[in-house]
């Protein structure tokens, strides 16, 4: 099982869209996906039309029984949804409320990490959606991830977004074993606009180590597909915005470029 996080302090840079786009290229492949809402604004499980307001098993409910949670209580939580091999673990508003409640508990890092450990023979990605602010929700998703993924919008607010996160994960990764490798995607790409060039090329010069040598374009197809309810590669597999996500899913699974993997 191989497990991403997907976060970004900043709001609005593509998280969720980042999260059902990957998804969704690696359950066309036949691979069992899993996907996790620990956004308690619950946009992914929204956009699988569930209701976060009025959910009886969420992460919520996992969090609250985080002593004692045998399989079926998990089993219970997981929903198919609208693509074949994709479930989702689904967010509860309530989720909001976690921090004051487990804010001082220890122990409270590592419930994801072991509820997936459960279900690590059932799927083989599991990628996690992240609020936008630092909380004990952002601290379980980095903990249990074998990779970050971190999109960023191209314009120049969303640098500062950026530093943000990367301070983040210096601070968590000195509490865990091994330094967690993150990949920096940069997103809404316009390459006719100045500020779409020139942070792409700023991004290029502060963190070339760390950044997808390619970007996910503007595609107004994102919106018409969440309206839909259906992931983008599903509903349009030949729109730009798809193809490059099944570019970037090719690189985080390793399968070597071919010719027609344009880059835009
Ligand atoms: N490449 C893109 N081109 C055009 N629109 C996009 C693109 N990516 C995302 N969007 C749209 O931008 C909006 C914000 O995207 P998304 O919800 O994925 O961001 P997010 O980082 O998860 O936001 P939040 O921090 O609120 O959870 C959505 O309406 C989405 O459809
Ligand atoms: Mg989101």
């Amino acid at each position: 099982m191989t497990v991403w996080a997907i976060a970004n302090q900043k709001g609005g840079v593509g998280k969720t869209t980042t999260v059902v786009s990957l998804a969704s290229h690696l359950a066309l492949k036949g691979h069992s996906t899993l996907l996790l809402d620990m956004d308690p604004h619950g946009s992914l499980t929204t956009y699988f039309e569930f209701d976060p307001d009025n959910i009886e098993h969420s992460i919520y409910t996992l969090f609250q029984h985080s002593e004692q949670q045998p399989l079926n209580a998990i089993f219970k939580t997981l929903k198919k949804t609208t693509q074949e091999n994709i479930y989702l673990l689904p967010a509860a508003t309530a989720m909001a409320t976690l921090d004051r409640q487990l804010g001082i508990q220890s122990g409270k890092g590592l419930v994801i990490q072991k509820t997936l450990l459960q279900l690590k023979d059932r799927f083989e990605y599991v990628l996690i959606d992240c609020p936008p602010m630092l909380g004990v929700l952002m601290v379980n998703a980095l903990a249990a991830c074998d990779e970050l993924l971190i999109p960023v919008q191209t314009e120049f607010l969303a640098l500062k977004g950026l530093e943000r996160m990367l301070h983040t994960l210096h601070l968590i990764n000195h509490s865990r074993q091994h330094k967690l490798p993150y990949l920096i995607v940069p997103t809404m790409f316009d390459r006719r606009t100045r500020a779409g060039t020139q942070t792409l090329r700023k991004l290029q010069q502060d963190y070339e180590d760390n950044l997808w040598s390619d970007a996910i374009p503007v595609d107004t197809q994102f919106r018409d597909a969440s309206k839909a309810g259906i992931p983008l590669p599903a509903l349009n597999p030949e729109s730009r915005g798809s193809m490059a996500y099944e570019r970037l899913m090719k690189k985080l699974t390793k399968v070597p470029a071919t010719k027609s993997d344009k880059h835009v």
